[in-house]
């Protein structure tokens, strides 16, 4: 049997007739997003085989399964990232096991640096596509036609519209904007944020990506939000640093969870 088979049977074991329809991956400081589910199941990832073993601080290692509002939803609390293996595929089985177990959607959170001075820290940020110019892909090694995946539209027009109307219902300002990812795990120096900036990007993170190629990849549909925790590196005197990601996203997280309450309270 292979991992993503046997994470799915612990998953059917745990929680039989549960058959959720959205994925989520929890980024740092947004695990409080997790009071809002009507748990039905919570599994730890090291009984699912494949899932992510999460060393970095802030992030739970649980795959949590329950209601938000009418929707069934498999929520990750942390994520595998580049930088800790320096395997871009990190969260190849977690997701195909999502996708594989139902999840038709998959909804990413992540924490970001800011580019722009009207997009403070606290502002959520609606990803409408990204920079990927690492180098790298989770597609590496593949094989066949469909790893050559078309990234158009990558972050799903209909999600993004529906995430707008669930922000303008809930009264929360949501930004929009390109993701540029960089591998981490140090923040950018002054001149890489300059450059993003050049080549048009808004925010700059060290997840994500990855995610969106596999959820693309696997034939998922994508939306991403980017809660805004600094400004980019010399963009400003504050100095980066884990604690000051993880206590800033935390501030923000009481937006977030409005936004998809509404979000979900508006499907089906
Ligand atoms: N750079 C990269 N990743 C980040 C940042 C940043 O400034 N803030 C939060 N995650």
């Amino acid at each position: 049997m292979d991992d993503v088979t046997r994470s799915i049977a612990a998953i059917r074991a745990a929680a039989p007739d549960f058959r959720p329809q959205t994925g989520m991956v929890l980024g740092s400081g947004l695990g409080a997003f997790a009071d809002t589910v009507q748990p039905v199941a919570s599994i730890s990832y090291a009984d699912l085989p494949g899932f992510p073993r999460p060393g970095v601080g802030g992030h739970a290692g649980r795959l949590l399964l329950g209601q938000v509002g009418p929707v069934p939803v498999a929520i990750m609390q942390g994520r595998s990232h580049y930088y800790e293996h320096g395997r871009p595929d990190g969260m190849r089985i977690a997701l195909q096991t999502l996708q594989e177990i139902g999840c038709e959607t998959l909804l990413l959170t992540n924490a970001a640096g800011s580019l722009r001075a009207e997009m403070p820290p606290g502002s959520i940020m609606l990803i409408t596509d990204h920079i990927n110019f690492t180098g790298v892909s989770p597609l590496f090694g593949e094989s066949g036609d469909r790893r050559f995946v078309d990234m158009v539209d990558a972050y799903d027009p209909g999600l993004r519209a529906a995430l707008q109307r669930a922000a303008a219902s809930a009264g929360i300002t949501l930004q929009d904007g390109i993701y540029m990812w960089f591998c981490g795990p140090n923040f950018e120096t002054p001149a890489e944020i300059r450059a993003a900036k050049f080549l048009g990007a808004d925010a700059v993170g060290m997840s994500t990506v990855p995610e969106v190629i596999l959820a693309r990849y696997l034939g998922m549909r994508v939306a991403a939000l980017s809660i805004i925790t600094n400004a980019g590196a010399g963009l400003d005197a504050a100095p980066l640093s884990h604690q000051q990601t993880m206590a800033a996203a935390g501030q923000a997280a009481d937006g977030v969870r409005a936004l998809l309450e509404t979000y979900f309270a508006g499907q089906r």
